[in-house]
């Protein structure tokens, strides 16, 4: 699974053959900015999951619910979910949830939509959590999948979690785990395709594999297009229109 906000890279994924696409919050960071994963409104995620979901034929779609989407009701909970699958053509939503989390899981699966959990590191609970930290709580986070499992996801993401919890938590479900920061035992891997493209500025945590320099590409291009405006050298014949 790899992160899409929009429709070149989103068709670009599905083509190169991803089992799903995530239209994660991680919106926030790497397209819009910021420097956590709190600002990202249900509106927004919708804007980016409507053009994904258009773009992607094959793969599953499954779209970040947003701080506090999921958090002040069930009632509220299930129709901004029902709005991410009616006002997009996307399949599924993911929602950052323990134990705490499983009444609701249950209500929105009650309800007809899939429901991916996720669970160790939650960056919508930074504050909370005290920073971006390895979650290091072999029984809860057993609980916390245990739980999601049985509130009727249909799979978790588990994030920032050591390898060998990670692996105990994939023996023990039935659903597919699916690693980020969490060892190569997991059923699946997902990636922030921003940071797998090597297309982000800023923090890029150790687990990332950057398979691609996609920002020199892109500084290297600009530099000699700017260089070529500057020395009239573009446009050249080829591009001259008669
Ligand atoms: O928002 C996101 O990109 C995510 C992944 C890092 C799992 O939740």
């Amino acid at each position: 699974m790899l992160t899409a906000y929009d429709f070149p890279l989103a068709k670009l994924l599905d083509e190169s053959g991803v089992d799903a696409v995530l239209v994660g919050d991680s919106l926030s960071m790497v397209v819009q900015g910021h420097d956590n994963t709190l600002h990202v409104t249900l509106d927004q995620i919708i804007y980016h999951a409507e053009i994904v979901g258009r773009a992607v034929q094959r793969a599953l779609v499954v779209v970040d619910m947003p701080f506090p989407t999921f958090h002040v009701s069930t009632s509220s909970a299930i129709a901004n979910a029902a709005r991410i699958l009616q006002e997009t053509r996307c399949q599924a939503v993911k929602l950052e949830g323990t134990t705490e989390q499983a009444t609701t899981i249950a209500a929105l699966v009650g309800a007809g939509i899939p429901v991916m959990g996720h669970v160790g590191l939650r960056p919508q609970m930074v504050h909370h959590m005290g920073g971006y930290k390895m979650q290091r709580d072999a029984d809860k986070l057993m609980a916390d999948a245990q739980a999601v499992q049985a509130a009727g996801a249909f799979a978790i993401v588990l994030e920032c979690i050591p390898s060998e919890i990670a692996a105990e938590i994939t023996t023990a479900l039935s659903i597919p785990t699916i690693g980020i920061g969490a060892g190569n035992e997991c059923d699946g891997q997902v990636l922030v395709v921003h940071d797998l493209l090597g297309m982000t500025s800023g923090y890029v945590p150790r687990f990332v594999r950057q398979y691609a320099d996609v920002q020199s590409v892109v500084k290297d291009a600009v530099t000699s297009y700017c260089r070529d405006v500057a020395d009239g050298s573009f446009p050249g014949p080829d591009q001259t229109l008669s």
